[in-house]
């Protein structure tokens, strides 16, 4: 078992589930343009986010980390014509090339690109008692994860679903002794996550053309 074959698996999938669509093609260029890191969700778990989003009905959805704004574009068209994802980036130039790509897609009108750190931007949505969100996806640094799904189900009403990507990293999650900021931030969510009486949660592990991971999902209460 290789990455080479998990990559010719996915390439596979695609051809099954995805097909061409040039807005999330020309989204993923203008990142390897960019020379952005190659770390936007794969097609096929881009479409699994947008399948959860719309099961959910979800018409509020808030990402955390935008980089090109690929995985965005999924959310976006989940979403009905009157609905928002609201999408936080601290790296302006990642904003900036996830602003011309929704725009591309034709999908502006729902997208709110917010600029800035998380941990700033989180307290601001929740000042703004607007409605809450149905569906969030945490895909930003995973060391302070644990404070990022706190403030998600915060921001969250009973039925709210939450998807944690990154949360495997290559098997190195079950290392206790790991000085890895990922993997002990990751870790930390967990031990939060055991005792966290507001959500039913279950992790699931992934091989994909971006190697070994997994993803956790979260029911809010
Ligand atoms: N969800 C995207 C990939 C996101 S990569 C996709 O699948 O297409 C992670 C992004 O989080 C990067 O663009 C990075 O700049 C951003 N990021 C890192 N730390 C952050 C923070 N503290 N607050 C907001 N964004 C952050
Ligand atoms: C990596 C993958 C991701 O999906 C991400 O959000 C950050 C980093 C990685 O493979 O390094
Ligand atoms: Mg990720």
């Amino acid at each position: 078992m290789s990455e080479e074959l998990w990559a010719t698996v996915d390439t596979y999938i695609n051809g099954v589930v995805i097909g061409r669509d040039a807005a999330l093609e020309a989204a993923a260029a203008s990142a390897a343009a960019a020379k952005l890191p190659p770390i936007s969700v794969t097609p096929a778990y881009g479409k699994l986010l947008h399948l959860i989003a719309k099961v959910r009905g979800a018409s509020r959805l808030l990402e955390i980390g935008t980089l090109a704004g690929y995985s965005t574009i999924w959310l976006a068209r989940a979403v009905p014509a009157d609905g928002r994802v609201i999408t936080i980036e601290s790296n302006p130039t990642h904003a900036g090339i996830a602003r011309a790509n929704i725009e591309r897609a034709g999908l502006a009108a729902r997208v709110d690109i917010r600029v800035g750190a998380a941990l700033d931007v989180l307290p601001q949505l929740a000042a703004d008692k607007q409605t809450p969100f149905d569906f969030t996806f945490i895909d930003a640094d995973r060391a302070r994860l644990a404070d990022y799904f706190d403030w998600a189900v915060r921001l969250s009403r009973s039925g709210s679903v939450i998807i944690v990507d990154n949360v495997v990293r290559k098997g190195a999650i079950v290392d206790a002794a790991s000085d890895n900021a990922d993997v002990k931030g990751v870790r930390r969510f967990n031990e939060q996550l055991k005792s966290d009486t507001r959500v039913d949660a279950t992790m699931i592990q992934t091989v994909s053309a971006k190697g070994y991971d997994g993803f956790a999902m979260a029911l809010v209460r």
